[in-house]
């Protein structure tokens, strides 16, 4: 997909303050400092359109842009940053929850995880409710440049066996690098035929 335009609509502290409902929309979602921001600016190839840190926690609204005014995509507060207060990690977790389950336009979640990690409890829980809640999500590996080829790929099978254990089937996975650019192709072309299969069905959103 040619990323046309990409405009930044707003930031909200509730699913019910985001921009109307009206078209399909695709989410990052993942722990804190995952690479989630940094993943929306190398594939709208933008430097700063999303905003990124070195310190955990930076996004901590839903931020909305307008993908070739066509199509969403979201940028979501990290999950499990220890260094907030119970109260306020409490609140994120709300907030994360209330959107995924109650944005009617929501088509794919893509779940960060960092490739250098093994499976996080944290990850494994999320996405298990996710199932039980009947969301549709994909796995990103994130800073695939970090390490080395081989460890990418070993990282990535440690991963998918231990799913194996929860899923019988596994979500679509896909490997990136923000800093070298790399898997964000893959993520447009699948949000590319997606797209075009809500067309094709005759799906849509109204809000
Ligand atoms: P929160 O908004 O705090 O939840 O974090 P985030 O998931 O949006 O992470 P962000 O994109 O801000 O990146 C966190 C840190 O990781 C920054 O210092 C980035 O430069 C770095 N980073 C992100 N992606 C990559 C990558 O692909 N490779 C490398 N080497 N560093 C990365
Ligand atoms: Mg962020």
């Amino acid at each position: 997909m040619i990323i046309k335009t990409a405009e930044f609509l707003k930031s909200s502290s509730r699913w019910q303050d985001c921009p109307e409902a009206n078209r399909a929309e695709y989410a990052f979602i993942g722990r804190s400092n995952v690479g989630k921001s940094s993943l929306i600016n190398a594939m709208m190839n933008r430097k700063d359109l999303a905003k990124t840190s070195q310190t955990p926690g930076k996004t901590q609204l839903i931020n909305h842009f307008l993908v070739n005014e066509q199509w969403y995509l979201t940028d979501l507060p990290g999950y499990g940053y220890a260094k907030v207060s119970k109260v306020k990690r409490k609140d994120f977790e709300k907030l994360i929850t209330n959107y995924v389950l109650n944005r009617v336009n929501l088509v794919n979640l893509f779940v960060l995880v960092d490739v250098r990690h093994t499976p996080q409890k944290i990850d494994l829980d999320f996405m298990q409710w996710l199932g039980e809640s009947q969301v549709p999500f994909s796995v990103v590996f994130t800073k695939a440049d970090k390490i080395s080829a081989g460890n990418v790929n070993k990282n990535v099978e440690a991963y998918r066996a231990s799913m194996l254990e929860l899923w019988e089937d596994l979500p679509q996975m896909f490997i990136t690098s923000a800093e070298k650019k790399l898997g964000g192709e893959q993520i447009l072309s699948y949000i590319d035929e997606t797209n075009g299969m809500l067309v094709k069905n005759k799906v849509r959103f109204d809000g």
